[in-house]
Formats: structure tokens, C-alpha cells, sequence
């Protein structure tokens, strides 16, 4: 793993912390887990670890997957709410972090402002995992590289992101910067990727050889694309300027007629998806459409990364 100070080291919180060989390393632990899955095994790998889980935001598969993930290897896992625990209010981050390291073996958070995650892994003697913080989304990046894994080589692969240069944008574009792979975005000039992330899936690019292209124009990036990822045009925090967002990116939806610019390509959505907004119906249930594939390998992906943490 780079760099980093040695508490970090033991953390899931960007998918750039970690070298290339070691995320494949992760999605075959990851592809295995899934054959044990399905063929109605498990194992007890983690058995009588605990994960703490903290969210600020709601959620749907990151809570499901994480403590199914974690039941299923063995182990249990513990609901915490702000309102409950009352970072910032009721004490510190620092005094969270290191209370949670003497009872439980991993945190799992899923916060607003990033700094928060990265404090607690700063503070925790324990590994903290990132389950989506308004910056990044790591951990739904590795359940797409998976999916991509699962109908060709990831670092032989195009994809193409269309719509906001949001947390899972991100968190795409360092993985295709770490892997190798090509990535066309598509995005608003007033909505696109964050310089700090440009700047560093540049850099990481230059060592991998991943091309990345930025541009405007979904058309361009849809182009010679083999997967197509969207998301939602108003993330979770952002509600107040949604009507605002469906204007500016109504230029930007996923549907049949910018499909016919990439005719073999897949279609991807982290979900929630808005129907009818930056995804139409025809396509979420389409042929072409990755996204229960998708939705399924964050429990596969995510045990993956319980197991490398904890184990
Ligand atoms: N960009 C979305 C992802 C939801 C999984 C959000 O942050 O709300």
C-alpha cells in the first residue's frame, strides 16, 4: 500500500491508497467469496470480529451488504447513529475513534464531510472503512471494477462517465488512474471532477498509462465506450438545488438515443437511481444494464475487504 502513516495503512478510504496488483488482489478474494456465496457456502473467517457502523446519511446497500457481508463471514455487526453518538456535540472524534478501538475491529462510516473519516482512521487503532463520504465512494467503485471484471479485462476497457463530478465519479476516475484503464468523462464545466482529483488521477496515471479524457460533451465521452456509469445529478446533502441540477444536466441522461452512439457498450448506476432523470427506465431494465450486477458485488467486494482488514 503507499505511502501514508502507519495507522492509515490499515484502512479502506481511497481506492488510490492502495497499488494496482493489491485492488486485484482484493477482486479475487472478492470473485471467490462470491463463488462460496452462490454455491451456498460461507466461510468463518471473521468470526467473533465486530464492525462498528456509523452513518450519517441513509442508506440502503451499504447498511445491507456490510452486515450481511460480515454475518456471513462469521462475524457481527453494531448500528451506530449521530444522533446517538453525537460527534462534535457530545465529544470528539478523537475520543470516538479510540473508545471504538478498545470494543470492536474495523469502523465502517459514512459521513459528509471526508475530514471526518480520515480523522477517525487518523485516531482509531483499528481499520476504518470509507462507506461514502461526500468526496469519495471507494467502496462502490471496487464492486464496479468487479462487475466490469466480470465481462472483460478492466485495464483493457473503456468507460465512460456521463452526468456530476460527484464522490463515485471520483473515486472511478483514481481507479482507472491506479489500474491502467481508459476513461472518457462527460460533465458540466460547473460540475465537473474537483481539480485536487484531476490533478492526482494525472499523476497516477503517468506510472499506469491510464488515458483519461475530460470533456463536456456526452456524445464524445460515450464514444468507443465498453460501459456507460451514471449517477444521480443530486447527491445526498445537495436536495436543496435539485431543481437547479435537473436543468443544467437534463443535456446529460443516460437513454436510447445516446446509447446508439456506443451499440456494445454496458450500462452502469450505483443506485439509487432517479428514473426518468439522469437514467431512463428502457435502459435501467434494459439488456445492456449492470445494475443489480453491480448492486449484488458490493456484498462480494465489500467481504473482500472486511476479510483483508481484519483477518
Ligand atoms: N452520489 C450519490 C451516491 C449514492 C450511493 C450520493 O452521494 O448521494
Amino acid at each position: 500500500m503507499a505511502e501514508h502513516n502507519a495507522r492509515k495503512l490499515r484502512g479502506f478510504i481511497s481506492v488510490a491508497d492502495y497499488r494496482a496488483d493489491e485492488l486485484l488482489d482484493l477482486l479475487d478474494r472478492a470473485t471467490h467469496l462470491k463463488r462460496l456465496h452462490h454455491m451456498g457456502e460461507s466461510r468463518q473467517s471473521l468470526r467473533g470480529k465486530t464492525l462498528a457502523m456509523y452513518f450519517e446519511k441513509p442508506s440502503l446497500r451499504t447498511h445491507v451488504t456490510f452486515e450481511a457481508g460480515i454475518s456471513q463471514l462469521g462475524g457481527h455487526a453494531i448500528l451506530l447513529r449521530p444522533e446517538q453518538v453525537g460527534i462534535g456535540t457530545r465529544e470528539t472524534p478523537q475520543d470516538v475513534a479510540r473508545a471504538l478501538s478498545r470494543w470492536v475491529h474495523c469502523i465502517m462510516a459514512r459521513t459528509f464531510s471526508h475530514s471526518l473519516v480520515e480523522q477517525l482512521a487518523w485516531e482509531a487503532d483499528i481499520p476504518v472503512i470509507n462507506g461514502l463520504t461526500d468526496f469519495l465512494h471507494p467502496c462502490q467503485a471496487m464492486a464496479d471494477l468487479l462487475t466490469i471484471r466480470e465481462k472483460m479485462d478492466p485495464q483493457q476497457s473503456t468507460l465512460a462517465y456521463v452526468g456530476d463530478g460527484n464522490n463515485v465519479a471520483h473515486s472511478l476516475v483514481l481507479l482507472a488512474a491506479v489500474l491502467g484503464f481508459r476513461m472518457q468523462l462527460a460533465t458540466p464545466s460547473t460540475h465537473a471532477i474537483l481539480p485536487r482529483i484531476r490533478q492526482q488521477a494525472d499523476e497516477l496515471a503517468k506510472t499506469s498509462g491510464a488515458v483519461i479524457t475530460w470533456s463536456e460533451d456526452p456524445r464524445d465521452a460515450v464514444k468507443g465506450a465498453n460501459f456507460v456509469y451514471t449517477d444521480t445529478w443530486t447527491s445526498m446533502g445537495q436536495e436543496d438545488e435539485s431543481v437547479l441540477r435537473r436543468k443544467i444536466f437534463a443535456p446529460y441522461q443516460v437513454n436510447s438515443a445516446l446509447l446508439e452512439n456506443c451499440p456494445e457498450a454496458w450500462v452502469m448506476h450505483c443506485m439509487p437511481a432517479h428514473r426518468g432523470e439522469e437514467i431512463t427506465d428502457e435502459v435501467v431494465d434494459g439488456p445492456r444494464s449492470l445494475v443489480y450486477d453491480q448492486a449484488e458485488n458490493r456484498l462480494h467486494a465489500q467481504k473482500a475487504i472486511l476479510e483483508h482488514l481484519m483477518d
